[in-house]
């Protein structure tokens, strides 16, 4: 497949994911996301992939959805067309989705690195959900995925002012996982992937599904969907093999199986 606004390459047990529209700062097209999902669509099937990156650019992880593109738009063309769906399924992926983030990760792209499982940035990354100042509001999970990252306060303070947040900020508020400098994050974001690629995909896909269930369902419900997964996983070669390998003072070899 030859793709016009991403660059996908394979790391080893990672797939890659770079943002490639240099000249309007990563702003999230139809296209874009498009290309987005048909890259995902074959890392998922993939069975050499365990972990998955998406990446842009040192200055723009994506300035938003492409405002050119939707500025002319009429409200049943809007509602009709349901352009998020296809953005939906980006939060719809069972392998993991590391956001490695630098510059700016504004509206659609905030939103796009709040759908990845956790975001790694750059100390020069700067998020917000500036939709406020363009007379709409977030459309593709803003409102919601960010309250749940950051709370009520700091999510209606972003929403409401279009203000943006600094990496330091992001981290301090439970939107990020990690700060690293700029020059290293991608030798740290695809260290991180690679560990989870090492790992029983299985169990990994099973874990991604378990902590975001947290996010739909009571604690109580969500506690017993985690030990019907935990004795679930007693069902699989690799539990034995990781326990065997622990105790035998070695490295596991997983088989996915
Ligand atoms: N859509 C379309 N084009 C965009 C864009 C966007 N979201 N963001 C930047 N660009 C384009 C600019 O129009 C400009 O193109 P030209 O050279 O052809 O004029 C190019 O990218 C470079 O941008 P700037 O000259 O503005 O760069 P800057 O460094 O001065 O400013 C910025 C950077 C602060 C990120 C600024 O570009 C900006 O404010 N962008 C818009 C951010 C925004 O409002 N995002 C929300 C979009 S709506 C949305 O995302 C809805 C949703 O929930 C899904």
């Amino acid at each position: 497949m030859a793709y016009e606004t991403i660059l996908v390459e394979t790391k080893g047990k990672v797939g890659l994911i770079t943002l490639n529209r240099p000249q309007a700062l990563n702003a999230l097209n139809g296209q874009l996301i498009g290309e987005v999902n048909t890259a995902l669509d074959g890392f998922e099937k993939d069975a050499g992939i365990g972990c998955i990156v998406i990446t842009g650019s040192e200055k723009a992880f994506a300035a938003g959805a492409d405002i050119k593109e939707m500025q002319s738009r009429t409200f049943p063309e809007t509602y009709l067309d349901d352009k998020f769906e296809p953005w939906d399924r980006i939060g719809q992926r069972r392998k993991p989705i590391i956001a490695a983030v630098a510059g700016f990760a504004l509206g659609g792209g905030c939103e796009l690195a709040m759908m990845c499982d956790f975001i790694i940035a750059a100390d020069n990354a700067k998020f917000g959900q500036p939709e406020i100042n363009l007379g709409v509001i977030p459309g593709a999970g803003g409102t919601q995925r960010l309250t749940k990252a950051v709370g009520k306060a700091k999510a209606m303070d972003l929403c409401l002012t279009g203000r943006l947040m600094s990496a330091q900020e992001a981290e301090h508020s439970g939107l990020v996982a990690r700060i690293v400098p700029l020059a290293d994050l991608m030798s740290e974001t695809l260290k991180a992937a690679e560990a989870i690629a090492s790992k029983s995909l299985p169990s990994v896909l099973m874990a991604k599904e378990a902590v975001n269930r947290a996010f739909e369902v009571t604690l109580n419900e969500g506690l017993r969907f985690e030990r019907r997964i935990f004795s679930s996983l007693f069902a699989t070669a690799d539990q034995k093999e990781g326990m065997a390998a622990f105790a035998e003072k070695r490295k596991p070899d997983f088989k996915n199986a």
